[in-house]
């Protein structure tokens, strides 16, 4: 039997309270819908429909083709929403799985669980279900005295014994195809909220002797809804609680995990110690025995074995082994560091690639520059890489080393083991081997003070 699945993300998301669709809202760096589709993915689903309306275009716009995108022009209900798969779904015979675009938590597990549980029953409809202490807000389940269900009724509709019910709707089902269309038309808005509610189909089934099923989701933190950001930030932090426990699981010491943030597709090696503060964002990967933290910032940061990043940030840019950085260093985007560089404290690179072994200990910038082998960069050095409308290279050759407080005023050249003196502003090429000073004599004035001089000159 074929597997189809339609995600319900049509709605504004009043509750969020902003100009962004709910759906795109990220957890762990990637919408709400990126997370659900990754999880359809797994479970290998042959056809996925997204219901999109409100931010239509942005949402469609992060689909980029892994679903069809279908129209539901005004927002009249949950049921409403799933009548507009119903053309993308022409011809489909089998089971539609129903997700909602603001659960993002789900496993592919308990999806997989799911759709076993309805084949298993035969059922017409199967929901998921699950226990919650507080579940405000959500519809209830009510069940017969013999257990079965017999319908669904949301927190607006419910009545006092209604809401004492701790079972709640998840808004996930299994759904059998055949005849589903025609039943949803059936459906009519007679609630508090004058909606078409997707969950009356339980009722309208039950009361045709048609097969209900349910299957309660041993983890309820799995299926939270997510209607408001602070509902967001609890789902957050589920998400980071779980990634993280899988990272030290595979052998990655987290100090702190209540201090440590990291969003989708990082990766971290065995060995490696993640101290509290640090954030690692999307396209962050970390190779082996590495430590990072406390309060550091990677995002798209690839770090081979050993590494070591204290206080820093580091965005797009590539750390071979052995590397230190920091404390209070910010490399930015574009920067390669061969094994064994060091990068001390108040150091901002951009753009640059720096080869094995070299030094840039402290109070410096280094932009749109390449560094040879073993070079050593002096306190205060800076590249002076713009003037004004464009950006000029700077090239420092193997062993060169350079004068603390150096300018290097870009396109220039240092070649391999030249010098440059302290303070110097640097406008010409230096050849190998060369010692390169640009500044003014040192002048005495004996007796200065007692002449009565004062301050400089
Ligand atoms: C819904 C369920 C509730 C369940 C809860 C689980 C209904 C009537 N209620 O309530 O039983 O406990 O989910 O989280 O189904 N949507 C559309 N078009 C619409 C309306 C909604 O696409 O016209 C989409 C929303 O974008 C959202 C999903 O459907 O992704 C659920 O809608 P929402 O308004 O959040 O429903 P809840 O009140 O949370
Ligand atoms: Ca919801």
């Amino acid at each position: 039997m074929t597997l189809a699945a339609v995600i319900l993300a049509a709605g504004k998301g009043t509750r969020m309270k902003s100009e962004l669709p709910k759906v795109l809202h990220p957890l762990g760096g990637q919408p709400m819908l990126g997370h659900v589709l990754d999880t359809l993915a797994a479970c290998r689903v042959e056809k996925v429909v997204v219901v999109a309306g409100h931010g239509l275009e942005q949402v469609a716009a992060y689909v980029d083709g892994r679903a069809q995108v279908v129209c539901q022009e005004q927002q009249l209900g949950t049921a409403h929403a799933l009548l507009m798969a119903e053309s993308a779904l022409e011809g489909y015979a089998g089971d539609i799985l129903v997700l909602c675009g603001d659960t993002p938590l789900l496993r592919p597990g308990t999806l997989e669980q799911l759709v076993r549980e309805h084949r298993r029953q035969q059922a017409a409809a199967t929901v998921l279900t699950a226990q919650l202490a507080d579940p405000t807000g959500y519809g209830r389940v009510i069940r017969e005295a013999d257990g079965r269900v017999s319908r669904i009724v949301e927190q607006k509709d419910a009545t006092a014994d209604e809401l004492a019910v701790k079972e709640i709707n998840t808004g996930l089902y299994c759904l059998r195809s055949t005849g589903l269309f025609a039943a949803l038309k059936e459906i009519r808005p007679q609630n508090a909220q004058g909606e078409y509610y997707l969950t009356d189909i339980i009722g309208l089934y039950v009361g045709r002797g048609e097969r209900v099923a349910a299957l309660t989701c041993a983890d309820p933190a799995e299926v939270a809804g997510i209607n408001d950001r602070w509902q967001l930030a609890q789902a957050e932090r589920v998400f980071r609680l779980r990634h993280l426990e899988e990272l030290a699981k595979s052998g990655v010491t987290v100090l702190d995990p209540e201090h440590t943030y990291i969003e989708v597709d990082v990766t971290v090696g065995p060995d490696t110690v993640l101290l509290p503060g640090t954030y690692l964002a999307r396209g962050t990967r970390i190779g082996c025995g590495c430590t990072i933290g406390p309060h550091t910032y990677l995002r798209a940061a690839e770090l081979g074995d050993g590494v070591q990043v204290r206080f820093s940030v580091v965005e797009e840019s590539r750390l071979e082994s052995g590397c230190t950085v920091g404390p209070f260093a910010y490399i930015r985007p574009g920067c390669y560091l061969a094994e064994q560089v060091k990068v001390g404290d108040f150091v901002e690179l951009k753009k640059a690639t720096v080869g094995p072994g070299s030094k840039i200990p402290h109070l410096s910038y280094i932009g749109d520059a390449t560094l040879g082998s073993s070079v050593n960069i002096g306190a205060g050095t800076i590249t002076c890489n713009y003037d004004g409308k464009n950006k000029w290279p700077t090239v420092v050759e193997d062993g060169a080393f350079i004068g603390s407080n150096t300018n290097l005023v870009a396109p220039v050249t240092v070649g391999a083991g030249a010098v440059t003196g302290a303070g110097s502003t640097i406008t010409k090429d230096v050849p190998a081997g060369a010692l390169a000073v640009e500044r003014a004599k040192q002048k005495i004035v004996p007796d200065w003070k007692k002449k009565g001089g004062q301050g400089g000159e």
